[in-house]
Order: structure tokens, then sequence, then C-alpha cells
């Protein structure tokens, strides 16, 4: 609302001075994919909505898989088939990999050492590949699953807590401190939320700010001649709460190069802090105490809710199907008994659980709009010209739900993905929850862990049911566009014990 009114207000001032102005049409000379003539000055952001992966779905249905909106004064590409998709992420794939920056991430400290937001350069691919090869890759990931099996663990306590009064769980809330201290033990070998969830609020709180105003439409990012005014105050808010997660990380960084220099040898953890600070070691590396912060930053921002969430959508599509549910749980205790404890090694024996997480995934992909790319020069694109410094929005929600490529798009049926090669690695591009090409997210890896791994526990411990008076076929399924794709409602479900676990 407030974004609407700011925009009134402008429109109207300056309304004509754009419209006399031959300026403003000067970009119309080049042949840019069709789209909608949009409104003087705003162009096209009133018919955003407050769900653009819905709005440019609809749009798109009119103007065809590739069209151009003028958003305020920036012009952005959306693309919305698989096609189209492959054109950006695959054949030009290297001009179209830059970001634009948006203005809440721009207030960070040291944006420009964080992987996200980051130009393709050298030092993004070496950051990029410390990720890959010091804490993504299998090896690594084994090394510390005992620590993310027993956040696993504490949340299956938690909810047991409330299977013994039978009273409702907070999906979303429970898997976003879970997926928190899965994070923070993957990175820091430490836990950033208390078990019982509700203390050590601090880090949850920061973290949760800046998934908030960074998900807000802001002005500034329509209007870069506004940026400095910060007319919503977005910035004024984020900033603090990136200060003082930096001064967190400071504290963990200061003590573990105490550790590190009082004894070399067990002052080590073999988690992502000490590659990082490994790196800091080598002669003449980018990677200072200073530089690794937005890099942790980044991984937790990127991988926290969106890991989150994807278990509450799967639950809450589970809830809404309860013969699905039922043959994902049957599976689960055929396949691991009732009394041991779900493992990441047990994943591939679980195809239907996978198939679960994958339609889910399609339904519900947790960045709709992937992260927006930018034009580094000007490309030819099916057949059209996109100049330098373009927005590009890739829509994979639009593309998961694309009639031509899914047969009854809109209903959750895992079996699709049995018995079919179809991935989220980012060549199949019907189907791209993670991206594709040179931005693919380095954190699937984690992610496809600790999604299962948290389903897995919850759904081998209890059974579930929805409170009284919610009926499957009457549940809310609305989306809250933001950062992420949240449920509008958040789901709440009773656990009923099962095992002994
Ligand atoms: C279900 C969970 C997740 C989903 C669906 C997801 C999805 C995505 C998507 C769509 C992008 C943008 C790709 C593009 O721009 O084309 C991305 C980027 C990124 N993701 Fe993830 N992600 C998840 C979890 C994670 C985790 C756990 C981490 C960290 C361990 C992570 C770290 C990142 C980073 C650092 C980037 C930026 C990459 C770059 O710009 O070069 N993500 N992710």
């Amino acid at each position: 609302m407030e974004l609407y009114i700011l925009l009134i207000c402008i429109s109207i001032s300056w309304f004509f001075f754009f419209f006399f102005n031959p300026l403003h049409r000067r970009s119309s000379a080049k042949k840019l994919p069709p789209g909608p003539a949009g409104l003087p000055l705003i162009g096209s952001l009133h018919s955003l909505g407050p769900r653009p992966n819905q709005s440019l779905a609809e749009l798109s249905k009119i103007y065809g898989p590739i069209m151009t909106l003028k958003l305020g004064s920036v012009t952005t590409v959306v693309a919305s088939s698989a096609d189209a998709a492959k054109a950006i992420l695959q054949t030009h794939d290297h001009s179209f990999s830059g970001r634009p920056v948006p203005a809440s991430v721009a207030t960070q400290p040291n944006p420009d050492a964080t992987i996200a937001w980051v130009p393709p350069d050298n030092s993004w691919r070496t950051r990029r590949r410390i990720c890959a090869t010091r804490m993504l890759n299998a090896q690594k990931l084994d090394q510390l699953q005992h620590l993310r099996q027993r956040k696993a663990q504490e949340l299956v306590s938690h909810i047991k807590r409330h299977a013994v009064s039978e009273a409702p769980v907070d999906i979303g809330r429970a898997a976003f401190a879970t997926t928190l201290n899965l994070m923070s033990n993957t990175i820091f070998s430490i836990d950033m939320v208390g078990p019982d969830f509700d203390s050590a609020q601090e880090f949850k709180d920061l973290v949760w700010t800046i998934m908030e105003n960074a998900g807000k439409p802001n002005l500034s990012d329509y209007f870069p001649v506004l940026r400095r005014l910060d007319l919503q105050g977005l910035k004024r808010r984020i900033r603090p709460a990136y200060r003082r997660l930096h001064e967190i990380f400071d504290e963990i960084i200061e003590k573990r190069l105490r550790e590190r220099d009082f004894d070399p040898v067990n002052g080590k953890k073999g988690d992502f802090l000490d590659a990082l600070l490994d790196q800091c070691e080598e002669d003449g590396s980018n990677f200072n105490s200073i530089t690794i912060k937005p890099v942790i930053l980044d991984l937790f921002i990127a991988g926290t809710d969106t890991s989150a969430i994807t278990t509450e959508w799967a639950m809450a599509e589970l809830l809404r199907n309860p013969n699905i549910l039922e043959r994902a749980r049957n599976e689960i205790i055929r396949t691991i008994g009732a009394d041991r404890q779900m493992q990441e090694s047990d994943i591939d024996r679980l195809p239907y659980l996978r198939a679960v997480v994958k339609e889910t995934m399609r339904l519900h992909p947790p960045s709709p709009l992937l992260l927006p790319h930018k034009a580094r020069s000007d490309v030819e694109l099916l057949g059209f010209i996109v100049s330098k410094n373009t927005r590009v929005v890739v829509n994979a929600w639009a593309i998961g739900r694309d009639p031509k490529h899914w047969e009854d798009p809109s209903s959750f049926s895992p079996q699709r993905f049995l018995n079919s090669s179809l991935d989220y690695k980012g060549r199949d591009f019907e189907y791209i929850p993670f991206g594709a090409g040179r931005r693919i997210c380095p954190g699937m890896p984690l992610a496809i862990r600790m999604v299962h791994l948290m389903l897995a526990s919850i759904l081998q411990s209890f059974n579930w049911k929805l409170p009284p008076g919610t009926m499957p076929e009457k549940m809310d399924m609305e989306e809250r566009f933001g950062v992420t794709l949240k449920k509008a409602v958040p789901l709440l479900a009773i656990p009923v014990m099962e095992t002994k676990l």
C-alpha cells in the first residue's frame, strides 16, 4: 500500500515532464521483446501486484514467453518458458550472468565480497569454488552429517513436546529454526538457536529482519535516482541487522582464531569457517577476516529460508493429499524402520520421498523468479535485441506450471517424477527451482540433504493431522511473495506419536 501511494504521488508530479520529453522513447528504436505499453513514469509497476510470479505468468499469456516490461525506469525482460530460460541460462549464459544489486542488499558492509550480488569475475569464481570444494562436496558434507543429524533429532524432540498434548506445531517456524542450526553447524559447528527454539532468538530475528525487509518491493530499485532518499526507510531498517550480524560473526571468528592459535591441530573443527580461515592464511589470497563475512552471510540468507519453506510446503501438500502422505510415510517406515534415526545416506533409498520434494519445488519454487540477472552486453536473444544492463528475470514458477510440459500442472502428483530422469541440476529447463548455468545455486547439495532429512525425520516419528475443523480440500494454499515464496497462512499441524524415536 505504502508503495502504491508513493507511486501515485511521483507519477502525478512527474507525469507532464516525462510525457512530453522525447528522450524517454529513445530506446524503442531497438527491437525489444513485446510487452505492455505501461503508464507514464511507472510503466507496468502497477501490474505486478502482490504476487508478481502469478501476474507475470498471466502477462506472458498475452505477450509471449519472452516479454519486456518497463518497471519504473528499469527495463526488464521476463522469460516464461523452458526454451526462453534455456536461451538465457545456457545459450547466452555468459552475457546474462550479471546481477542488478537491490538497494537493500547494497547497504550491507562490503557487498562487493558477496557471492550472490557481484558480477561473475575472478574473485566471485574463487568464492564459489571454495564453497563447492570446502563445504558443499559430498565428502565434506558427509564429514559433518552427524551434527546435522543431531539437529534433526532436536526437531523431533521439539515436536514430541507438542505431540504429548496433541498441540499444533507451526511447521514453518520449526523448520526455520532447525535450518538455521543445520546451516550454523555446517559453517561454524555451533547452534544459533536454542534447543527449545525460543531461546537465543537474536540471530534468528536478525536474519528474519533482513529477509522481511529485502523482500518488500522497493521504489529505489525501480527508480535508481531515488536510491539515496530511501523513501520507504527499508535501508534504515535493514542496515543495523547487517551490522549486528557482522559483529556476531566477528565474535565467532575471533574465538576460532584463538583456538587455532592455542592448539593448531585440535583447534580446527573441519567446518566451513576453518576452510575460509585457511584461505585467509594463503599468500596472495583476497580472503581476510573482513571479506569472509559477506560470504558467510550470503550462505545463511540464501540457504535458510529457502530450505525451511520447502519443508513447510511439502508438509502442506502432504496434509492436503492424505494418500500421498501415507505412501511417503510407509516408504520411510518400510525402508528405515520405525526405531532407527534417519540418516542423510538413506535419501538414495527413498525414491518416493525424493519425488515428493521434487514435486513440491515444481509447484512452489522458493525463489520463483530465481535471482535477477543482468545483461553484461547487448545480446541478440531469440530474434530480439536485449541491451546491456537490462534486468532479466526468469519465471521458474510459471515454467514449472507450463501445460506444454506438465500434465495437469496444478495438481500435486509426485508420481510424475518416479521413473523419470528429470532433475533440478539445471539441465532440464522445464524444471529449474535452483536456476541453471554459471549462477546456478551452489548450495543445492546441502539444501537437498537438509530438506529430505527434516521431512523424513518428522514423517518417520509422527503421524500428522490437521487441526480440528480444517479439511484437507479446504486448506488455504495462497502464496506470499517476498525474497522467498512463503505460504501466506502458516501451516499448523498436529503430530501424533507413533514411534519410540
Ligand atoms: C531449497 C533450497 C534452495 C533453493 C530452492 C535455492 C535456489 C536458488 C536460486 C534459484 C538461486 C539463483 C539462481 C540464479 O540466479 O539463476 C540461488 C542462488 C544462490 N544460492 Fe540457493 N537455493 C537453496 C538453498 C541454498 C543453500 C542451502 C545455500 C548455501 C549453502 C544457497 C546458496 C546460494 C548462493 C550463494 C546463491 C548465489 C549464487 C550466485 O549468484 O553465484 N542456496 N539459489
